[in-house]
């Protein structure tokens, strides 16, 4: 704070400088001093008479007037002089006692402000804060929300893949089920000649030449074979569909008591035409009980780690598939002899969004979706990866989930 000149320029009153007390003390320790009467008085009494008297100046101002009754000159000037010295250190101090007083006012005046002034950038912080944490909820649910519908784009997006698959593997027998079925009708029709021939009864020469130009002992020996492997077909596509049952109570929350061996090697059934021909698949199944599960679920787990096991293998490879068990639990083991996982990312994969593969080939949610099933029936998964060797993943789910 500044001090202005006005605190200096201040007009005092005799009585502002000595009280009316004060002023009567110092008059009667002077006559006291002087065995004369002195009195001090303001500027407009007149003197007491026989008395001599002196102006009281200060700041070239008649403030009052000093008198001794009988006293002289000197007398005079000497007490004038000391009332002088009394009011000059009388003004200093009134003079720093109003600086305080206008320092502190001042001081509180510039402190209530800045109170005012952190309070209304309290406020408004507080308001800022809470907009914020607003809008980051707002920001996490729409996150949320995204990355539910992306899990469910993944799941659908495996379901895809296998329904591609699977309409490769059935359209096989049907192509050649068609087929057959055309030379069929052709061999009937070239049949029907000759049928037509025994009916209008014709001789056993045009017959004999007939048979010959139908060919008819080339269709006799192809048309039992013709019909057996259209059996053959129809019996594949039977089965294809049987297996697709496993997958088609992915959404049904009841469990089932399941062999898991056969889970798996359904699961293999299905994938197998989808791994090119350098992945080849080993099967190392022991005997192991059944169990309650939801094998639509546990089926999608298998086909997403045998997926991410050949996705792995770039020339020539093998993925071993190997059950066992103790008397708490299944081990299924997934091992690939493909390009393994960095040291670095192998705590990650698991993480929703993780993922290595080119933008737009890979959601990184497999392993999420696989992580959930597992946990749901009270299992667990472990992986074990060298770069350049291969990865191990490792299935362990309780014979007893609920216990
Ligand atoms: N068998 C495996 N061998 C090597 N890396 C793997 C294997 N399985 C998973 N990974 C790594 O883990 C990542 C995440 O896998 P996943 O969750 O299935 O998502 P995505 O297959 O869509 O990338 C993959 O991108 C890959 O880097
Ligand atoms: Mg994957």
């Amino acid at each position: 704070m500044s001090i202005t000149p006005s605190q200096f320029d201040r007009q005092f009153q005799l009585q502002d400088l000595l009280s009316a007390a004060d002023q009567e003390r110092i008059a009667s320790s002077l006559s006291l001093l002087l065995d004369r009467q002195v009195t001090l008085s303001g500027p407009e009494v007149p003197p007491p008479a026989g008395a001599v008297r002196s102006a009281l100046q200060w700041e070239l101002e008649t403030i009052g007037h000093v008198d001794i009754v009988g006293g002289d000159e000197v007398q005079l000037k000497a007490c004038v002089n000391l009332i002088v010295l009394l009011i000059k250190s009388a003004a200093r101090f009134q003079m720093a006692s109003d600086l305080h007083i206008e320092t502190v006012h001042a001081d509180y005046e510039a402190l209530q402000q800045k109170h005012a002034a952190l309070q209304e950038s309290e406020n408004r912080y507080k308001n800022l804060a809470e907009q914020l944490e607003q809008k980051v909820a707002e920001q996490v649910k729409t996150i949320q929300d995204a990355q539910s519908k992306l899990y469910q784009t993944a799941k659908l997006a495996s379901v895809g893949q296998l329904a591609a698959g699977v309409a490769h593997e059935i359209n096989t027998p049907l192509a050649y089920i068609q087929s057959n079925l055309d030379s069929a009708l052709t061999y009937l029709e070239d049949l029907t000649v000759l049928v037509d021939l025994v009916h209008k009864g014709a001789e056993q020469t045009v017959l004999q030449k007939a048979w010959e130009e139908q060919e008819i002992d080339y269709i006799m020996d192809d048309f039992p074979q013709l019909l057996q492997d259209n059996l053959d077909g129809v019996k594949k596509v039977a089965a294809i569909v049987a297996d697709l049952k496993i997958f088609s109570n992915i959404d049904k929350s009841e469990q089932i008591l399941d062999d898991i061996n056969t889970r798996l090697k359904t699961v293999v059934k299905m994938i197998l035409h989808q791994l090119p021909e350098y992945v080849d698949i080993k099967l190392d199944l022991q005997e192991i009980p059944s169990l309650t599960c939801h094998p639509g679920h546990l089926g999608q787990a298998f086909y997403n780690l045998i997926l991410n096991g050949s996705q792995a293998i770039a020339g020539k490879g093998t993925i071993r598939i190997a059950t066992a068990c103790d008397t708490k639990e299944i081990r299924i083991v997934i091992q690939d002899t493909g390009a393994g996982i960095a040291e670095a990312d192998l705590p990650r994969i698991f993480d929703p969004f993780f993922t290595t593969r080119e933008v737009g080939s890979g959601t990184g949610l497999g392993l999420t979706v696989i992580n959930n099933i597992i946990k749901a029936h009270g299992g667990r998964i472990e992986v074990q990866s060298q770069v350049g060797k291969g990865s191990t993943f490792t299935v362990f789910l309780p014979l007893n989930p609920l216990e």
